[in-house]
């Protein structure tokens, strides 16, 4: 049986996998996070990757904090450019398949039509920075697929939607931004995908197919309409406003628009992708029973 290792396996993707690695009985797992496994520390890398046969690793261990970023910048990179430099020396040797995720925010936001994967990046944050230069380190192996993804929410870890329901509880109105375009996308759909691509590559080898590629909810919406969704489908009578950027200051700088164009992995891995507000009905339904 082939032997998968899950970085940042305590994360919101991590978990997701997780949860779903049950029904790939095909496939052998080792969760890791950063008490098992801190990315960062070469040594411990080693050890693990001379005691382990691995035949691939999915890297969801990132620095995804994207405002403490901007003044954390060296811990940022540590994490999300050197780590997975050394990552990918690892795999390399070792000829592991690598999955990387990285972010719709290596974009600078000025379009306005959905970014491909081959759409000039330009990121406006420390994070984005950090996960471009991350996705560099990652292309030098051949044997590698990044996923750029937005705006994840899962029922483990903290999230928007986790967010607006403590407020929607605690508050009688507030202002979400409508000027910041994207698509919400529920990380237990995006880890089906991944865990689709490594059982059909277990099945056929050539189904592994290199290079980058974009995935997210099908659908777009602004925050201030995924925060109105949120409250509807929890029944809260809180009230949104629409607000502008401008008058919700972030240390780091988001894009406007951020959807992504995701014909190439829909037609590549011929997966289909449920619409945003159907997965969030869904993720809303197991927070409600937990
Ligand atoms: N969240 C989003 O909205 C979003 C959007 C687009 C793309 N992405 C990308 O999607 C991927 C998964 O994101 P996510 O939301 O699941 O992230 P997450 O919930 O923050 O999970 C990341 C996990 O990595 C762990 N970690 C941090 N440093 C580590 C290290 N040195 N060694 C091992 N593990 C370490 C974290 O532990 P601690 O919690 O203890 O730090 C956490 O458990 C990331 O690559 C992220 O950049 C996320």
């Amino acid at each position: 049986m082939s032997n998968i290792l899950i970085t940042g396996a305590n994360g919101q993707l991590g978990s997701e996998i997780r949860e779903q690695s049950k029904d790939f009985s095909i496939l052998k797992f080792i969760f890791t996070d950063i008490q098992e496994l801190d990315i960062t520390d070469s040594l411990k890398l080693k050890n693990f990757f001379n005691s382990n046969e691995i035949k691939y690793i999915v890297n969801c261990a990132a620095y995804t904090a994207v405002d403490k970023a901007e003044t954390d910048k060296k811990n940022a990179e540590k994490i999300n450019v050197i780590a997975v430099s050394n990552l990918i020396k690892f795999a390399t040797n070792f000829r592991i398949k690598f999955i990387h995720i990285s972010t719709d925010y290596v974009f600078d936001g000025n379009a306005n039509t959905p970014y491909t994967e081959s759409a000039k990046t330009n990121p406006k944050s420390v994070y984005g920075l950090t996960k471009l230069k991350g996705e560099t380190e990652v292309l030098r192996y051949s044997q590698s697929v990044i996923i750029r993804t937005s705006w994840l929410y899962s029922s483990f870890g903290n999230n928007f939607v986790k967010t607006m329901l403590k407020l929607g509880t605690d508050r009688e109105e507030i202002g979400v931004v409508y000027d910041q375009i994207g698509c919400p996308t529920y990380a237990r759909v995006l880890a089906n995908v991944i865990l689709q691509i490594i059982s059909n590559t277990e099945k056929k080898t050539d189904a592994f197919k290199p290079g980058i590629y974009h995935f997210a909810n099908n659908g777009v919406c602004s925050w201030y309409d995924f925060a109105i969704e949120i409250m509807k489908l929890s029944n809260l009578k809180c009230e949104v406003h629409p607000i502008e950027t401008k008058d919700f200051p972030t240390p780091a700088k988001r894009p406007a628009y951020s959807v992504l164009n995701k014909s190439k992995i829909v037609q590549t891995f011929n997966i289909e992708i449920p619409y945003w507000r159907d997965s969030l009905e869904y993720c809303m339904n197991l927070l409600k029973n937990k």
